[in-house]
């Protein structure tokens, strides 16, 4: 029987996450430090796959979208100009008792929910990290760790546009991190104060902002669907106007049901020309281009579609993760726990696996790992394992989401076969050596959602 994925707990979440490798807290050894977590081995390479079919969709194959890399610690100004010091900030109240902080939106009580006494009035706390450029910490040298990538793009938009020699509509993506000092945190690695964010700018004449838009937000949904969320998880949701933020003129978000409910993933906005203009007042440089129609300089509008990759990688979690109860041999239950996720995020794609350490076996499992990791016509990381009983290395390559296991028994070395076996329907299939390479590229290319 397959769990309801409503049922996830998270902390069972969690503990997998750090069990394989996914997911460690940080600073664990000094007792960890609350709601910063660092990426292990597995981790790291589900992150490097999704920040790779972002950039292969929103960049590699469009026409005119072009990356950047910008710095995270940038001029004050720009935070001025942006509106980020005046208006990036949450109402937070405190506990007049134990000082527990509370974003006042978030709570329905006017009452402390950790010792029962009367909260303060809200305030507004900005939400960026302030720091200081130099040895001098004075108020003349301060700066902040930038709160989104977006604006690293907006002040180099005459740069970029000036190096491709082109007018809007035009993108600049960019991928890297960004840094909040929220209030509340929580929920893993939903939210943080330290996160990876994959923004493209989308630069446009301001009378085709509606049609980019719409464009934008269902390429978005569709990159969601292709990982591997399945469409009754996922939705878009428009703001209300009260809860735009400063510069949006419309944001449609793309949410995905947790546990907990809905949660945003992403979020496209049409910032207007709010951003350029801004900055084009603060610096005093024109950030227009050249209308050859209208012979006038006009300042483009911008549609923004922000993803936040922490977010995907906690969707694609709580997509794959499965829990079944399967019946033994012998009538004995037992547990097997799954992450079912599509073979193009797959942090390990195919596990070699000799069914003895006895040399004879390794010998050819071993040359079987190097032809597959060499191939031409596969990508895949690849594990070789011969630890441990056979069982327990499946079970191991299902938790960690493995989509194919390579066993190699003493019978190949008779009949030049081995078994390939799928993670999700866990059915078995002799295949010829000489044609391992091409059924792992056919099974590989199957979806298990969307
Ligand atoms: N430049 C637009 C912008 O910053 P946002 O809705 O504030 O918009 C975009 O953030 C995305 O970044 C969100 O949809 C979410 O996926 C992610 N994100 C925002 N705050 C986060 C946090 N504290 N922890 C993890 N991810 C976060």
């Amino acid at each position: 029987m397959t769990s309801p994925k409503h049922q996830i707990d998270l902390e069972e979440l969690a503990s997998l996450a750090k069990r394989r490798g996914f997911v460690f807290q940080s600073s664990e050894i000094y007792g960890g430090l609350a709601s910063t977590w660092d990426y292990g081995p597995l981790g790291i390479e589900l992150k490097r796959k999704l920040k790779e079919l972002w950039w292969d969709n929103f960049v590699i194959k469009q026409e005119n979208v072009f990356g950047l890399d910008s710095s995270i610690i940038m001029h004050p100004k720009v935070w001025d100009a942006s509106g980020h010091t005046s208006n990036f900030s949450d109402p937070l109240v405190e506990c007049k008792q134990c000082n527990h902080r509370y974003r006042s939106d978030q709570i329905e009580s006017s009452e402390c929910t950790n010792c029962g006494r009367e909260l303060s009035e809200p305030r507004l706390f900005n939400l960026m990290f302030k720091t200081f450029l130099g040895p001098v910490e004075d108020n003349s040298n301060s700066t902040y760790l930038r709160p989104e990538t977006a604006q690293g793009i907006f002040v180099n938009f005459l740069n970029v546009k000036n190096t491709i020699n082109k007018n809007p509509p035009f993108g600049i993506a960019q991928i890297g991190k960004s840094f909040r000092n929220e209030i509340t945190t929580g929920n893993f690695i939903f939210r943080t104060r330290e996160f990876e964010m994959m923004e493209m700018e989308f630069f446009v004449p301001p009378e085709d902002d509606d049609q980019w838009h719409d464009y934008w937000i269902n390429n978005s949904f569709e990159w969601y669907l292709n990982l591997g969320l399945s469409e009754k998880r996922l939705r878009i949701r428009k703001h209300e106007p009260e809860e735009l933020a400063h510069y949006s003129k419309g944001t449609s978000d793309i949410e995905y049901l947790f546990p907990w409910g809905w949660g945003e993933i992403a979020g496209i906005a049409n910032r207007t020309n709010y951003d350029l203009t801004a900055h084009s007042k603060e610096s005093g440089k024109e950030l227009s281009y050249f209308d050859e129609t209208t012979k006038k300089h006009v300042i483009p509008y911008v549609v923004e579609p922000s993803f936040g990759l922490d977010r995907a990688v906690m969707a694609l979690l709580i997509e794959g993760y499965t829990h079944e109860t399967l019946v033994g041999a012998k009538g004995k239950e037992e547990t097997r726990i799954s992450l079912r996720l599509n073979p193009s995020v797959a942090p390990v794609q195919v596990a070699i696996l000799p069914l003895s350490k006895k040399e004879i076996l390794s010998e050819l499992a071993r040359e079987i790992y190097k032809n597959i990791k060499s191939s031409s016509l596969v990508k895949p990381l690849i594990y070789y394992d011969e630890t441990q009983s056979i069982g327990r290395r499946y079970r191991r390559q299902d938790e960690i989401g493995t989509p194919l296991c390579v066993t190699v028994d003493f019978e190949s070395l008779e009949d030049n076969a081995v078994t390939i076996r799928q993670r999700d329907s866990m059915d078995q299939k002799r295949v010829l050596i000489n044609k391992l390479e091409d059924e792992i590229v056919s099974l590989l290319s199957n979806k298990v959602h969307g």
